[in-house]
């Protein structure tokens, strides 16, 4: 068991994978409206995954999930489970897709503000959001993972707002969860020294309220305990020798490293 450094052949699939994730959520991005169930834009993603893109969408039957994505509402942290549940105004959505193409995964997830936002919904997407940029900021060679954690921690508690501890980021490629654990809290100089070649996510979980979660008697729904509105970006990229590439990028996105 250890970090798995990629080679150039590999890194070359995980943007391909990681540029086909990003176009799941371009794909679903003008369907995201009030009306349609999380369980019709989970039918959508899987028909394009499988149809359009000829991948494999990584949640299927992954450890029991039942659907192709991920859909997490208001209080609801990450692990939603696409149903019956229809969207409504000044809703927040995170969508969260796992594609493999051959053989390698790219996984990412945004906010959406369904309709209008509240004052709290888009403030919450807008702090997720800069967690994570502020975590991949601070990615680069002899950097470590506990640089990153605090860093997003640092940011996020100076909003006010409060970081989940339970779930992380991770390593990933031809697996789905690699080493190594990207915590999103922790201190300068702890863990991991970063090296050129590793890949991983960031996908900072950040709550209005208390830090404190529970999960859902459907075995997966993680929410905030205090129902506090909750919001998470993710994005996959490489350690690069300056710093890292992203793979996941949205098509408008610019990103200053
Ligand atoms: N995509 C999630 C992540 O960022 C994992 C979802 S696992 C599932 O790691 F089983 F809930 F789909
Ligand atoms: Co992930
Ligand atoms: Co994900």
């Amino acid at each position: 068991m250890s970090i798995k450094i990629k080679t150039p052949e590999e890194i070359q699939k995980m943007r391909v994978a990681g540029q086909a994730a990003a176009s799941v959520l371009n794909m679903l991005e003008p369907h995201i409206q009030p009306g349609i169930s999380t369980a019709e834009l989970d039918q959508m993603a899987h028909d394009y995954i499988v149809n359009e893109l000829g991948g494999i969408p990584a949640p299927l039957n992954y450890k029991g999930f039942p659907k192709s994505i991920c859909t997490s509402l208001n209080h609801q942290v990450c692990h939603g489970i696409p149903g019956e549940r229809i969207l409504k105004k000044t809703d927040i959505v995170n969508i969260d897709t796992t594609v493999i193409i051959d053989g390698y995964h790219g996984d990412t997830s945004r906010m959406y503000c369904v309709g209008e936002p509240t004052i709290k919904g888009q403030r919450i997407c807008d702090i997720a959001y800069q967690s994570l940029i502020i975590g991949l900021q601070a990615v680069k060679p002899g950097a470590t993972l506990g640089d990153v954690g605090h860093a997003i921690q640092t940011y996020a508690e100076g909003q006010g707002c409060s970081v989940v501890e339970e779930f992380c980021g991770h390593g990933i490629g031809a697996d789905f969860h690699e080493e190594p654990q990207v915590l999103h809290y922790g201190r300068p100089g702890d863990g991991v020294v970063l090296e050129p070649g590793m890949t991983f996510t960031i996908e900072p979980m950040i709550n209005l309220g208390k830090k404190a979660i529970k999960i859902l008697p459907d075995g997966w729904t993680v929410v905030t305990k205090d129902r506090s509105l909750s919001a998470q970006w993710e994005h996959t990229l490489v350690v690069t020798e300056t710093g890292c590439e992203i793979f996941t990028l949205a098509p408008n996105e610019e990103i200053a490293l």
